[in-house]
């Protein structure tokens, strides 16, 4: 069912259909949006994919609705090649460095603060969190996932492309199609939050459960 208002269409819809016709309801979404650190190479991601998971950042809430993000697409070349280099991964897993040769994000999105309409960069983490939340949802929804990597040279992403200094990388969002297996398992009875790795280099993510987080 769909309805027009100001030439917006609004979708009235609980669950939301894949490229390969499967059905997603938001809390598969959401449990298939892992932190994604292993990529087929083979598998390019478009301008044209990265652009429709920015067009769904556009239109998330922002404070006093300033919209302050900017985006930088990245689907190859130089700056692919860059990204991969300046990012760091995993950084709880010191036994290994990810991702494994071979498997690296085939795209980014470089998120920008612009200081013309919010002064300081560190303004804008909400709104940055919901649009890179959104952005690796809309991701899922594609086949595709992604990681947020905050760990990464702020200064020489800003140098691999030609933009002015009023726009201030915050955020790096690798997208790719995902060969992970990832698995969500409780916190212990320790306490302990780090995420680890397998034999078989499953990767085990811990979270709180639900009772622990209520207060
Ligand atoms: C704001 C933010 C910054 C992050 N930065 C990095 C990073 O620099 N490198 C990395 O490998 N993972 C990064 N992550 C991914 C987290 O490590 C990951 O969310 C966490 O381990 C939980 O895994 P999950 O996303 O699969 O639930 C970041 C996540 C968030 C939310």
């Amino acid at each position: 069912m769909e309805s027009r208002h100001y030439g917006i269409i609004y979708i009235n819809a609980t669950t939301v259909r894949a490229p390969d016709g499967r059905t997603y309801m938001l809390k598969e979404l959401v449990l298939k949006n892992r932190s994604y650190r292993g990529f087929d190479e083979s598998r390019k991601v478009t301008e044209g994919e990265l652009k429709e998971l920015v067009d769904m950042a556009r239109i998330t809430a922002s404070g006093a609705n300033l919209q302050p993000l900017k985006y930088h697409l990245i689907t190859g070349g130089e700056e692919l090649k860059k990204m991969n280099e300046l990012t760091k991964w995993g950084k709880m897993l010191t036994q290994m460095t990810l991702p494994h040769p071979g498997q690296f994000p085939t795209a980014y999105i470089l998120v920008l603060a612009d200081t013309n309409i919010c002064k300081e960069p560190k303004n804008a983490d909400t709104d940055l969190g919901i649009a890179a939340q959104t952005i690796l949802l809309a991701a899922v929804e594609k086949g595709l996932g992604g990681c947020m990597i905050a760990n990464f040279d702020k200064a020489a992403a800003s140098a691999i492309f030609p933009h002015d200094s009023t726009l201030c990388p915050i955020l790096a969002i690798a997208v790719g199609k995902p060969i992970e297996d990832i698995r969500l398992v409780d916190v212990g009875e320790d306490g302990c939050t780090k995420y680890y790795r397998d034999e078989n280099d499953v990767h085990y993510v811990p979270k709180r459960k639900l009772n622990d987080v209520l207060v």
